[in-house]
């Protein structure tokens, strides 16, 4: 009975989802789901939305939420967050990405402003980081290129202009992999981020953990050659020591990457993409 009851809640769960986010642009208000940020709200596929321009020689990927249901229309929700926004940073296939630029346009559909800045310089990575190199990409002397010292001028950049000149006041940070390091940095004190949220983070180290002092959630991978159980636990007593509210989900069945990149051919994979943007639009609706 109890094992129909579950079954039964998590199918129309995934019914709902898959029903919304395969044909076309999703709109909000077409499910119940939409009330907290449901995964209709999620695109994987079909034309990025927002606009790209040049802000002290860092391109920009923002995305407004509109009122109605056009395509980056949240609905009701469209006025709910003015003032909040996500600063959205990516994995290291930066803003070209089309898959970065649809998630971006899906918070602007949750009801939130949204900013991606290019943390690349317009060279993002031809191949992930924990994938071994090929003669195309050398993920050491990426990472060299692209180390704290050249990133943080870039979130501090885009941290400013969403402070300075769009008037927002309290910012969400939204980090996928590469990035994910990076939303840990921006909830230290003073470094401009209010509540953060990442995805497969990689090379985070334990000090920025332990520096954290705001709200904190982790989307994790069950199969993270970069995120692993050992390092998930780690994890998990360094932000306990922080005092911070946080959260850890791990979804099973996918892989580094699938918050951004899951394939939506694999049913695991599409449910911890979508479960894993829900999760990131409930922890800011609740803490931003
Ligand atoms: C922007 O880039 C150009 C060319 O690389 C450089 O001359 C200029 O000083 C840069 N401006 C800023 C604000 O960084
Ligand atoms: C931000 O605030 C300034 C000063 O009040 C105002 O001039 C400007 O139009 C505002 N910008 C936006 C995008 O609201
Ligand atoms: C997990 O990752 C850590 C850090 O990379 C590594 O030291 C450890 O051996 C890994 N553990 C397992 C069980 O793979």
């Amino acid at each position: 009975m109890r094992m129909t009851n579950l079954l039964s809640s998590g199918t129309l769960l995934l019914l709902g989802a898959t029903g919304a986010s395969a044909h076309g642009p999703p709109s909000p208000g077409s499910s119940g789901l939409s009330s907290f940020g449901g995964a209709n709200l999620l695109a994987s596929t079909g034309t990025p939305l927002g606009q790209e321009f040049a802000h002290q020689n860092i391109t920009f990927y923002l995305s407004t939420p509109k009122p109605g249901n056009g395509p980056l229309g949240a609905g009701p929700r469209h006025d709910t967050h003015k003032g909040d926004a996500i600063l959205y940073l990516t994995d290291v296939f930066g803003i070209a990405l089309p898959q970065n630029r649809l998630l971006v346009d899906s918070f602007a559909r949750a009801g939130y402003l949204t900013l991606a800045p290019d943390l690349f310089q317009g060279e993002p990575a031809s191949a992930d980081i924990n994938t071994p190199g090929g003669p195309v990409f050398d993920p050491v002397a990426f990472l060299a290129a692209h180390g704290t010292l050249q990133t943080d001028p870039v979130v501090e950049t885009a941290i400013n202009y969403l402070r300075n000149t769009l008037n927002v006041t309290r910012i969400g940070v939204a980090g996928y992999c590469f990035g994910g390091k990076y939303a840990f940095r921006f909830v230290a004190p003073g470094r401009g981020g209010d509540v953060a949220f990442t995805a497969h983070p990689s090379l985070v180290e334990e000090s920025e953990i332990l520096a954290i002092d705001k709200p904190l959630a982790i989307a994790a991978a069950d199969h993270d050659e970069l995120l692993n159980a050992t390092v998930r636990v780690r994890f998990e007593e360094l932000l306990g020591q922080t005092g911070e509210r946080y959260q850890i989900n791990v979804y099973g069945g996918t892989t580094h990457g699938f918050a951004v990149r899951g394939d939506q051919n694999v049913p695991s994979q599409k449910y911890g993409k979508e479960e894993a943007f829900v999760q990131a639009v409930r922890w800011f609706d609740t803490l931003l």
